[in-house]
């Protein structure tokens, strides 16, 4: 039988299910998790609606939670990050529900979210708090069924703890972005590589000698700056925070205000979850040709209205995902992904193997609301640290790598005070 759905071609379902495979062969903890809930049905029972990128690994997230006995419902969290053929597989082979069509509009992308909230779920799985944000702005009457909900990145986290801080957030979320085996790995080494990998399917420029500014020194931007210097960049870090910026000079960047920054950079990537880190008067100061993107959650950190303002005239579509923008002076800038995050427009989103740990870290959630959700204020918790070490030591024996035990000498040398020099 075929699941509901509105997704671009149930044709492409045959091509989808081949590349989720693939990506499984990457996930070795979620298939152990996948075949344990296949046994024990921790989830049975329970609706629950998830706001993802609907990418191939996603799509094996969908598959554990229903083999753990969930009814489970799919729609994107970014307009431009779903693979249709990935939508179209869990439909047509694993009946899923799915409202999702890459390149939908906004109304679409809300109405999409809307269609995921008809089941009327008991958890609720985010990424970025869009879902979680429309039931308490508009569908309140869903709240007395949901024992709680999961948020999968930083972005959505702080939207979720400026909720919980205003009293209004109504039911207990946890944030799996806080997770060790989380935002260690999926935002350093996952965010920088698919974001250059976004930056290099959609230009095909060589980074190698290019000044590269990265706005942020997060973990997402630390890991982008990285693998930016990697491939021989130089790169220029802009920051708001002290310390932040004290590691970034210590790990050998040059760290500028990006108003300085701005009339020196060829590439620019932002990764702050702020608003309009490049602003009008940075476009203003910017080389002919720099090349602007964005791998933030939301398309909020280029302010693209005082680009278009800065501009003669509509852009025009050079490649897909290159935006030329002619400025008035005669300068042309290059905005890509039209400001959306370009790892997940114009390549596929981080790697299976970084993601398999944090939708390990999604799974282990839902099955740990489904056992305590009862017991969890309404506000955001982190995931136990006992499930965070398993997610780890479970990653590590998949990779084959071993560890040293202490000995006995060894824990009782480090629970004693007694002795010193
Ligand atoms: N976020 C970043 N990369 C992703 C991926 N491959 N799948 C789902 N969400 C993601």
């Amino acid at each position: 039988m075929t699941a509901d759905h509105d997704i671009r071609d149930v044709q492409l379902a045959e091509g989808g299910r081949y590349r989720i495979d693939w990506a499984r062969n990457e996930m070795p903890v979620l298939s152990a998790i996948h075949e344990r809930f296949s046994r024990e049905k921790p989830l049975a029972g329970l609706r629950i609606a998830a706001c993802l990128h609907v990418t191939t690994e996603t799509a094996n997230l969908m598959r554990a939670l229903q083999a753990g006995g969930a009814e489970v419902v799919l729609c994107a969290s970014n307009p431009l990050s779903t693979q249709d053929d990935v939508a179209a597989s869990l439909v047509m082979h694993d009946e899923i529900p799915v409202y999702a069509i890459k390149g939908e509009d906004n109304d679409t992308y809300y109405a999409h979210i809307q269609s995921a909230l008809a089941l009327r779920p008991h958890i609720t799985m985010d990424d970025g708090a869009d879902l979680v944000g429309t039931i308490h702005q508009d569908r309140q009457e869903l709240i007395a069924e949901i024992m709680g909900g999961t948020e999968e990145t930083t972005t959505g986290v702080i939207r979720l703890r400026a909720m919980a801080e205003d009293g209004a957030l109504q039911f207990p979320v946890i944030a799996v972005n806080d997770s060790h085996t989380k935002f260690l790995f999926d935002n350093r080494y996952g965010t920088g590589q698919s974001t250059m990998d976004g930056i290099i399917r959609a230009t095909n420029i060589l980074i190698a000698g290019r000044c590269v500014v990265v706005a942020g020194y997060g973990w997402c931007s630390r890991g982008i700056a990285s693998r930016a210097r990697g491939l021989g960049a130089e790169v220029v870090i802009t920051e708001v925070d002290p310390l932040r910026a004290l590691e970034a000079v210590m790990d050998g960047y040059r760290v500028l205000p990006m108003k300085e920054a701005a009339c020196q950079g060829d590439l620019f990537i932002t990764a702050t979850g702020n608003h309009s880190v490049l602003d009008g008067e940075h476009f203003s100061r910017m080389k002919s040709g720099a090349i602007i993107c964005n791998s933030g959650h939301f398309n909020v950190e280029i302010n693209l209205p005082a680009l278009e303002a800065l501009a003669d005239g509509p852009p025009q579509r050079v490649r897909p995902f290159v935006d030329a923008y002619p400025m008035k002076d005669g300068r042309v800038l290059y905005l890509l992904g039209e400001g959306r995050l370009i790892n997940l427009a114009a390549a596929e989103g981080h790697p299976a193997s970084v993601m398999d740990m944090s939708f390990a870290n999604q799974a282990l959630s839902a099955e740990y609301l489904s056992q305590y959700a009862a017991e969890l204020s309404t506000e955001v918790h982190t995931i136990p640290t006992a499930i965070d070490r398993e997610i780890a030591t479970l990653k590590l024996y998949a990779m084959g790598v071993r560890l040293d035990e202490l000995t006995e000498r060894q824990e009782a040398y480090m629970n004693q005070w007694q002795e010193g020099t």
